[in-house]
């Protein structure tokens, strides 16, 4: 007989065993071993193999007369026989017992040890479960081969929006009622063998997104029926949008070099043509030609409006390593709160401004300082359009060791999709706009090592300008 296909087949026959098997050869050396053997008894397959049998049946015979008189016994009592074996930290305990000499050659011995099935680290994988279950942070879920929740980790209710106690032993369809199959977190097709690896699956409750890895597998018996599935998921909402926040500073930098290479390529043409745009303005005034010095006008004020243009992309370009002087922020307010009255005034809009002496000094560039406070008033108000409040306070955020400037808006608030993208150079949704306005003011603050942070609940809209201070 082919000795290997043999031993190979026996191997695979002890896995199939619901109990403990080891194979000994003639001399009582272990050849082989069950993992429910070594579950039960705490060894590793290497502590085993080759070495003598008494380490898991502490009998002082060999293992031939082991065989022998189990077989005496077997016949005289007409049951099984009884030994004593040991786990591996030496704890004895007795089991029915059975040898059995397969064909094989040279001969083995095999040692059934039917009351030996349980773990030793039961308790242990008991509480791994307990603990996964308790996870904040994993989402696990076991479900039946009928279809039922069997059980499911704090997290995964949490996702769901139901309590543990109402969701247990709770069918699929009853669990996920009014939710579309292919919109289901746990899809029946996990009962038919669909396996899921690292899928990105986005999931929404109570207006809260999560962004989930799904891991997910179908579960079968010995003798290949479907028991049930599992499914396994992390949260990864944070991680996601840290990838996104990576992906965009890629995008601003590009933004940024080719901002850099064009900018003074497009400022020096329309230098000499706005020069001779002034000339010819002069000149059509002084010959009366009042139609065409009106043009002119208009056309030296579209000038001006592509060189501001231009000068907004040359900051977002500026390498980081600018030189900083020591500003007062009531300066700062004081230079810019009449241009922020007078649009104010214009749109019929009220002004608060409680600060006024109060605020620090700050490290930075006041001209840039002022553009960022600036463009920020101008799109409270925009958003305001004919009536509201605009308001500017500031407190310290002890947290993060900064003065933050918050600057509140009675607008109509920025919705979810967009409060995203508003940073975003050229992201506008006005009419007229660039979109650059937040996109410079975002670079201005980050490069004194502050943060602009923005919170719109509903109606109205604040912007934090966080500043380290002195
Ligand atoms: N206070 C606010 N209330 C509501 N939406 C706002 C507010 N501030 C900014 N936004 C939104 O963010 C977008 C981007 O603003 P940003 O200042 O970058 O560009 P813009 O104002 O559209 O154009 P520009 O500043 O060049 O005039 C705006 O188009 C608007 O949709
Ligand atoms: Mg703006």
């Amino acid at each position: 007989m082919d000795l290997w296909g043999s031993f190979s087949r026996l191997k695979h026959f002890m896995e199939y065993l619901p109990h403990s098997v080891f194979a000994a050869d003639r001399t009582g050396r272990i050849v082989e071993v069950n993992e429910v053997l070594l579950r039960a008894t705490g060894y590793a397959r290497e502590e085993l193999l080759n070495r003598p049998f008494f380490h898991i049946i502490p009998y002082r015979g060999t293992i031939g007369q082991l065989h022998s008189e189990l077989k005496a016994i077997e016949e005289e009592s007409s049951g099984l026989a009884e030994v004593e074996y040991c786990s591996k930290e030496g704890k004895l305990a007795k089991s029915k017992a059975m040898i059995v000499i397969p064909q094989a050659e040279p001969p083995l011995y095999m040692v059934n040890l039917f009351d030996l099935n349980k773990c030793v680290y039961y308790n242990l994988l008991e509480k791994v479960l307990a603990q996964i279950i308790a996870e904040a942070n994993l989402g696990f879920v076991v479900v039946s081969a009928q279809g039922t929740i069997v059980e499911i980790s704090q997290m995964a209710c949490k996702l769901l929006g139901l309590e543990r106690s109402r969701i247990l032993n709770l069918h699929l369809d009853q669990a996920f009622a009014g939710v579309p199959e292919e919109h289901r977190l746990i899809k029946r097709e996990l009962l038919e063998g669909v396996k899921m690896q690292n899928k990105a699956m986005s999931w929404t409750n109570n207006s809260q997104r999560y962004e989930l890895l799904v891991d997910s597998e179908t579960l079968y018996d010995e003798q290949g029926q479907v028991m049930g599935a599992y499914v396994l998921f992390k949260d990864v909402t944070n991680m996601r949008s840290f990838d996104q926040k990576i992906e965009r500073n890629d995008r601003l930098a590009m933004i940024g070099q080719i901002a850099a290479g064009t900018a003074h390529e497009i400022r020096n043409p329309l230098t000499s043509i706005k020069g001779f745009l002034q000339m010819f303005q002069q000149s059509f005034a002084e010959s009366g030609m009042e139609r065409e010095r009106a043009y002119t006008e208009i056309m030296l004020t579209e000038i001006n409006r592509i060189n501001a243009l231009v000068s907004e992309f040359l900051l977002l370009s500026k390498p980081r390593d600018v030189q900083y002087r020591m500003v007062d922020l009531n300066t700062v307010f004081e230079e810019i709160l009449p241009i922020v009255e007078s649009q104010a005034l214009l749109h019929g809009i009220d002004l608060d401004y409680s600060s006024r002496g109060q605020l620090p000094m700050v490290v930075g560039d006041a001209e840039l300082l002022k553009q960022v406070f600036l463009n920020i008033c101008k799109n409270g108000i925009e958003a305001m359009g004919s009536e509201g409040t605009l308001s500017i306070h500031h407190h310290i955020d002890e947290e993060r060791d900064m003065v933050s400037i918050d600057i509140h808006d009675t607008g109509p608030g920025i919705p979810l999709y967009v409060i995203d993208k508003i940073f975003d150079p050229f992201f506008t949704t006005k009419e007229e706009g660039t979109g650059l306005g937040l996109a410079v003011c975002q670079k201005i603050i980050h490069d004194v090592g502050g943060q602009i942070r923005v919170s719109s609940k509903g109606y109205g809209t604040t912007f934090h300008i966080l500043l380290p201070y002195i």
